[in-house]
């Protein structure tokens, strides 16, 4: 099954929205969009709790945004903070406020459903994703394809035994279990609230940790 494409599922899009959100960021200090804001506090709540993780992993927050998540790790005393996006401007705002937070965090631009090997050569504690594959699902460009090296991605990027944690609005906890199943086994369901989405009430946003296999 695919979703049905959207505009959310393109570069483009998300150009025009981070250089939007810049030039708001340098006016006047708002740093933009939070995605499925609701389930931020759960899901770092159970990071801080699991004693899976620590303050030293090395955690990447892959298509990171404006990186508020990778801010709030930040906070909590974490010092191995990875941010990767597509879009230059994303990166640029992310840096813009980490540099004004003074926070210690890395930055780069990588397309993960078409980068170069070296782009993937470095393993990480915990590959972190929120709302970034549900934008690769939407797609209009052979979706499928698309997720299928997503996956593949994640796999390289997530070291043996190392984890994988997805919040998804688009996809629920079986389905998102049963696709990424060739490469990783669930380790725990994080419990989220309802949400609104695209003027839907009552959807829900689905957060699953994974092991590597
Ligand atoms: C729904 S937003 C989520 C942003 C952020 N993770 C958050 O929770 O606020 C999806 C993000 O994925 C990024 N993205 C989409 N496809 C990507 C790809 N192939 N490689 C890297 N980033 C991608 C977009 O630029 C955007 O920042």
């Amino acid at each position: 099954m695919e979703l049905p494409s959207s505009q959310l599922g393109t570069k483009e899009y998300w150009d025009a929205q981070y250089e939007h959100e810049l030039a708001n960021f340098e006016s006047h200090g708002d740093i933009g969009e939070i995605w499925f804001e609701d389930s931020v506090d759960r899901l770092l709540e159970w990071i801080l709790d699991t004693d899976l993780i620590t303050t030293q992993s090395s955690i990447i927050d892959i298509g990171c945004g404006n990186g508020a998540f990778l801010l709030n790790l930040a906070a909590e005393g974490f010092t191995s903070l990875h941010g990767i996006d597509y879009s230059q401007k994303a990166v640029e705002l992310a840096q813009a406020i980490a540099a004004q937070k003074e926070m210690n965090i890395s930055y780069k631009k990588v397309d993960l459903v078409n980068c170069n090997e070296e782009s993937l050569a470095i393993e990480y504690d915990v590959c972190h994703d929120k709302g970034t594959y549900d934008a690769v699902s939407l797609c209009p460009d052979d979706p499928s394809s698309k997720r299928a090296a997503y996956m593949k991605a994640i796999h390289r990027m997530t070291r043996k035994n190392g984890l994988f944690i997805i919040t998804s609005c688009n996809w629920t906890q079986e389905e998102l279990s049963e696709q990424f199943s060739d490469y990783f086994i669930v380790e725990h369901i994080i419990p989220m609230p309802t949400f609104m989405f695209g003027g839907k009430v009552g959807s829900r946003v689905s957060s699953v940790v994974f092991k590597k296999k």
